[in-house]
């Protein structure tokens, strides 16, 4: 296992289909629908770099170049708003670009699955940890979602999986943990099942979309046979990584959307922008009376 205890890079896998978002996804990468004023994938770098992330590993796929455009700079665009001394949209543009050479992108050649994609950046992250975060979830929180879990892995070496608390019945829905000791602001994994059947799940701590994974993930993802959906599934090879290390849980407590489903994408454009003060007030007043004229 890898000494090393700083997570300097991140892998983000935007490879997917996107299909329970179509038709919106036929041309538009899911990780580029707005959420109140910013691509859902924004949320999620941001996310990273609040956590200390410095290099940016993008795993995509046919038709989701516009991302590695969004993350450069646009010419025409920035000579156009220069003009016109638009320099507050300048400033903002600038904000958001990643730092020169920061940022690298992959392709997953098809599409075999969220293990699959994690594998194809292997050489890109080397042999270090490194952090994976699904774009399609974003989360809104008093502290990031990884922030806190790279505290966790600072503290305990362990590979960390954050997770959050679901209502019983819902567990067979998502990955979910067997709790065991406390370790910092966690708990160590005792157990890892995907969609559990009804009844069987070992806790409601569900896995939400981010993970610190040590190196050693990677040459079992190229044995990984396909699983579930006929597709590589990083559970079952995380599974396989927990007999040799451990895994600890991180508890986020806050709010996740998963904006990859219509329901989670339009809660999150409700609650980012009754968080935004400049947009709050024209938007709480109808809410409030849509919500109270539902039948
Ligand atoms: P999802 O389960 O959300 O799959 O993948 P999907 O294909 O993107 O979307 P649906 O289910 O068809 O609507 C979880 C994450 O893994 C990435 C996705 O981009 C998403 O961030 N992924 C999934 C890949 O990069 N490659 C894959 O082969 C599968």
């Amino acid at each position: 296992m890898s000494q090393i205890r700083k997570v300097r890079k991140a892998v983000f896998p935007v490879a997917g289909l996107g299909t329970r978002f179509l038709p919106a996804t036929k041309a538009v990468p899911k990780e580029m629908l707005t959420v109140v004023d910013k691509p859902v994938i924004q949320y999620v770098v941001d996310e990273a770099l609040e956590a200390g992330i410095e290099h940016l590993i993008f795993v995509t796929g046919r038709s989701k170049a516009v991302i590695e455009d969004y993350f450069d700079i646009q010419v025409e665009l920035e000579q156009t708003l220069r003009a016109r001394n638009k320099t507050a949209e300048l400033t903002l543009l600038e904000s958001i670009l990643p730092l020169a050479g920061s940022t690298s992108f992959t392709r997953q050649q098809e599409p075999l699955g969220l293990g699959h994609a994690v594998w194809c950046a292997r050489e890109l992250v080397g042999n270090e940890p490194f952090a994976l975060l699904l774009p399609d979830m974003i989360m809104k929180g008093e502290k990031g979602c990884l922030k806190g879990m790279v505290e966790l892995f600072e503290h305990s070496g362990a590979n960390v999986i954050a997770v959050e608390e679901c209502a019983p019945d819902q567990a067979h829905k998502y990955g979910i943990v067997g709790v065991g000791e406390k370790i910092g602001e966690g708990f160590a994994i005792t157990k890892m099942v995907e969609k559990p059947a009804p009844g069987t799940a070992p806790s409601n701590f569900f896995i939400n979309g981010r993970y610190i994974l040590q190196p050693e993930i990677f040459p079992i993802l190229a044995t990984q046979e396909r699983g579930a959906g006929n597709e590589i599934q990083l559970t079952d090879a995380m599974v396989k990584l927990s007999a040799s290390q451990t895994f600890a849980a991180y508890h986020f407590r806050g709010e996740t959307y998963d904006c990859g489903a219509k329901d989670g994408f339009i809660l999150a454009n409700i609650a980012f922008a009754l968080a935004r003060e400049d947009i709050r007030p024209s938007v709480e007043g109808p809410l409030k009376t849509l919500v109270s004229g539902l039948k």
